[in-house]
Parts: structure tokens; C-alpha cells; sequence
């Protein structure tokens, strides 16, 4: 193919999913109109594949670049294509050889149907292996591969992928690869002694439909935080943080209604709901590569601190210890999420709510402890500042001296930014010799409109 050939079989590719994605908008999915450009991007596809074995869309700049060919013609269904992948927040689309026309449909399909904005990659690539597109991924711009934050979301994609696939195999009578909890744990232990902040900060990237695998690997980064703050050796670390992401591997026994209804339980409602850690702890009995602890943990995570909780313990029977440090991460997690029975918590107004359980279902130890490794103003605290401006925390001070990483989403007016900036508290002001900005104390994040938490932590990089 010369490079003629190419720039044209390069305009002819965009241009079809463009108007695909346009089409998709005004005519039903099996119209003609949305799917023979599907298949007339297919047949363009093919020459490039003869010597390569992908071929790389990006948009860089605001512009759109296949295979390094900037194209600069943009007709309004290519403007409409470019707008979708900037929303979503996909740098770069790789198509791979032996795309199928079913895989650009369904790629269409769900940009057109995706409504979050600016999502992280790996919550994309789960999203894209969850619609069935094999042919099609996405990757990282390159210099945004280089930051902790951004590796940080690789590991906790791949860790989310990890659950997925093994309620998935649980609802399928399959017994999950326990190898594969292992690793994702190990590479989160790692990445949480590398930057706690990067990993913990993703705790608070709440997304309803997927509840349950976030919350799974929330609990684990979570309680990874707190063992590494309890200073417990490696392999305890781990068992612990595995006992995190499967938790709740027994609720997959339970019907979905129950697990998302709203409002209270009926009393036989409940009594399914409390089945839950045994038949964790039976999945995990048969998976490889599980810590006696692990199991025990799972079994044991609802027991509470004052021995409340189900199943009911014996007198007699003594708890595992890490029982209470995902007890804590637990009950953060699901006060700070969004349910259909409950508004989100702030960090603070759930730490205030765990004070009060300390020493009943909390154990109190842990729940100060839990505070420390969150530090005092946690990842995800709305701020106001001393211009009126209000932020919110992206990372912690480090070690707890100095300041804490702050991107700003409001003006003093209480407008919201276009984009939210990240700014240096640590920055003076020359004429007075005084730092620009200083924390003035946090702010109610209900008397604002709703900030997305993922758009924020593109602002970091570390
Ligand atoms: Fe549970
Ligand atoms: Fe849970």
C-alpha cells in the first residue's frame, strides 16, 4: 500500500465509524444505515493488516491521528466520533488483525451507549472484555504510562477484572483461579507501599452498576493499607488483602434483586443475606492458592468485634484478628458509596460514624488505625481553601508533614471549572511571602453539584 492508498483507505476507515456512531443516534442498530459503514470500515481495514498486526487511533491534541497520519478534514460525524472518545476518555484505540465486524459494531455500540465521562483505561478495557470486543483496546497515551496514578488504575482494573471473572465462574459452577487473586493482590500490596495515595484514591471512583466488584477490590486496597500501617509481614499482608477481593464471593448465590434491593430486608430476605460468608468460605476451600487465614477471614468478616454478628459465633471460638481489619475496610467503604438506599458519606462523616461503632461491631483499635492510614484529610475530602476556592484532596501530605495535594473544582463563586486544576499548596505568594492557598477546613460536598472523582484525578500525576 503506498501512501496514497493508505491516507485514503485511513479516511475511509474513520470515516465509517463516524458515521456509524452518527447513524446509531437516529436509526434502529440493525438499520442498513448503521451497519454497512460497520462493514465498509471492516473491508478498509483489511489491506493495513497484510504487514502489521494493529493499527493505532489516537487523538492527540484535538486532533485525530491513524497510524500517524494526522486528519485534519473533519466532517461532522468524524467531530461527533472524536467527542465520544474524548467524553469517555480514550487516548488511543488499538485495532487489532482479525477485527471482526461484530467487534466495530459492538465498539460503536458502546460508544454511543456510554454515558460516563472521562472514565479510567482499565475500567474501560473491563468495560470493552464485558461487551464481548476482542479485536478492539484501548491503551494509555505515552506519557501518561509513566505516572504512579495511572499504574495505579492498571492494577486496580486488572484486580477488578480478577473479580469479575471469578463471580462470574462461581455463578458458572466453576471454581475460580485462585492464583489469579493472589497476583492481583500482590501487585496492589506493591503498588500501596509504593504510592498509598495513588491506589486509595481509586477507592472513591464509585460506579453503581458495578458495585460489588468495586466495593471487593476497595475492601482489598483498603485493608492493605491498614495491614501496611500495622507493619505485619508480606505474606499476612496478602492474605489479608485476598480475604478483601473475595469477600463477598458468597453473594453470587444470592439473586441479584436482593443484593441491589432497596430499603430494608424482609426477616427471610436477611437470612439468605447471612448465608453468605459460609458459602464464601466454602468457594474458597476449593480454590488453589488461599491461605488458611484467608478463608477464615471470609467466614468470619460479619461476626463483628462484640461477637453480634452472623454466623454467631460460639463462646468458645475465637476470631481471627485480620477478621476485624476488613470489618473496618468494609463498613468505610460501603458508607462512603452511593446506594440505592443510602446517599454517599463523606470520608469524615463515615469516619465519625465508625467512631461511634468502635468498641460495639468495630474494633477500636482498628478503626484509629484506618484514620491514620487515611490521614487527616483523606483522598477525596472536599476543601475550601483561604481564596474561597474549594477542592478536593488527591493525595495526603507526605508523611504527614506538609501539605496535601489539593485540585480545585469550584471558583470562590462556587462556579465549577471547565476542568479541575490541580494546584501546589506548598506555592507563596511573593508580595506577601505567605503561601497562595491554605486550607481553611472541608466543606459539605452535598451543597455542591456532584464531582466526578475520576475527571479530578486526571489532574494528578505524581
Ligand atoms: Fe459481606
Ligand atoms: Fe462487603
Amino acid at each position: 500500500m503506498d501512501r496514497r492508498q493508505m491516507e485514503s483507505a485511513i479516511a475511509g476507515v474513520v470515516r465509517y465509524l463516524g458515521a456509524s456512531l452518527k447513524n446509531r443516534g437516529l436509526y434502529p442498530p440493525t438499520h442498513p444505515l448503521v451497519r454497512t459503514p460497520v462493514e465498509k470500515c471492516r473491508m478498509e481495514l483489511a489491506p493495513f493488516f497484510a504487514d502489521r498486526s494493529e493499527l493505532a487511533l489516537t487523538v492527540s491534541d484535538g486532533t485525530l491521528v491513524l497510524e500517524g497520519v494526522p486528519i485534519f478534514q473533519l466532517t461532522s460525524s468524524l467531530e461527533l466520533f472524536m467527542a465520544r472518545l474524548g467524553a469517555i476518555g480514550l487516548p488511543a484505540v488499538i485495532f487489532e488483525r482479525g477485527v471482526s465486524v461484530e467487534d466495530i459494531e459492538l465498539f460503536v455500540r458502546f460508544l454511543h451507549e456510554t454515558r460516563e465521562q472521562g472514565l479510567p483505561i482499565p475500567e474501560i478495557k473491563a468495560r470493552l472484555a464485558a461487551w464481548g470486543i476482542t479485536h478492539i483496546r484501548v491503551t494509555a497515551t505515552e506519557e501518561e504510562e509513566k505516572d504512579d496514578f495511572t499504574f495505579a488504575r492498571e492494577i486496580y482494573g486488572n484486580a477488578l477484572n480478577v473479580v469479575v471473572r471469578a463471580l462470574k465462574d462461581v455463578r458458572n459452577g466453576k471454581t475460580p483461579d485462585g492464583a489469579e487473586s493472589d497476583r492481583a493482590v500482590r501487585e496492589m500490596s506493591g503498588m500501596v507501599s509504593r504510592n498509598r495515595d495513588a491506589m486509595l484514591a481509586l477507592t472513591l471512583i464509585k460506579n453503581f452498576d458495578t458495585y460489588t466488584y468495586n466495593h471487593s477490590v476497595n475492601v482489598s486496597v483498603l485493608s492493605l493499607a491498614v495491614a501496611e500501617t500495622l507493619g505485619l509481614p508480606e505474606p499476612e499482608r496478602i492474605a489479608i488483602g485476598v480475604a478483601g477481593l473475595l469477600h463477598d464471593v458468597g453473594k453470587t448465590q444470592l439473586a441479584l434483586d436482593l443484593i441491589r434491593k432497596p430499603g430494608t430486608l424482609t426477616v427471610e430476605e436477611f437470612e439468605e443475606i447471612k448465608k453468605h460468608p459460609e458459602e464464601g468460605y466454602a468457594i474458597l476451600g476449593k480454590m488453589t492458592h488461599i491461605q488458611e487465614s484467608t478463608r477464615s477471614v471470609v467466614r468470619e468478616h460479619h461476626m463483628r468485634f462484640d461477637r453480634t454478628g452472623y454466623p454467631r459465633p460460639e463462646p468458645e471460638y475465637r476470631l481471627n484478628p485480620h477478621s476485624h481489619v476488613i470489618a473496618v475496610s468494609d463498613c468505610y467503604d460501603a458508607l462512603t458509596t452511593m446506594r440505592s438506599y443510602q446517599k454517599a458519606r463523606t470520608p469524615q462523616q463515615a469516619l465519625e460514624i465508625m467512631r461511634k461503632l468502635a468498641g460495639k461491631s468495630l474494633d477500636p483499635d482498628l478503626v484509629e488505625l484506618l484514620e491514620r492510614s487515611l490521614g487527616v484529610y483523606p483522598v477525596g475530602t472536599m476543601v475550601r481553601l483561604s481564596t474561597m476556592e474549594v477542592g478536593i484532596v488527591t493525595g495526603s501530605a507526605d508523611g504527614g508533614k506538609g501539605e496535601p495535594k489539593v485540585a480545585i473544582v469550584f471558583d470562590r463563586a462556587g462556579n465549577p471549572l471547565a476542568a479541575p486544576e490541580g494546584v501546589d499548596l506548598k506555592e507563596y505568594d511573593p508580595s506577601s511571602g505567605r503561601p497562595r492557598r491554605m486550607i481553611l477546613g472541608t466543606v459539605n460536598p452535598l451543597m455542591h453539584p456532584p464531582v466526578s472523582m475520576s475527571g479530578v484525578l486526571q489532574t494528578v500525576s505524581v
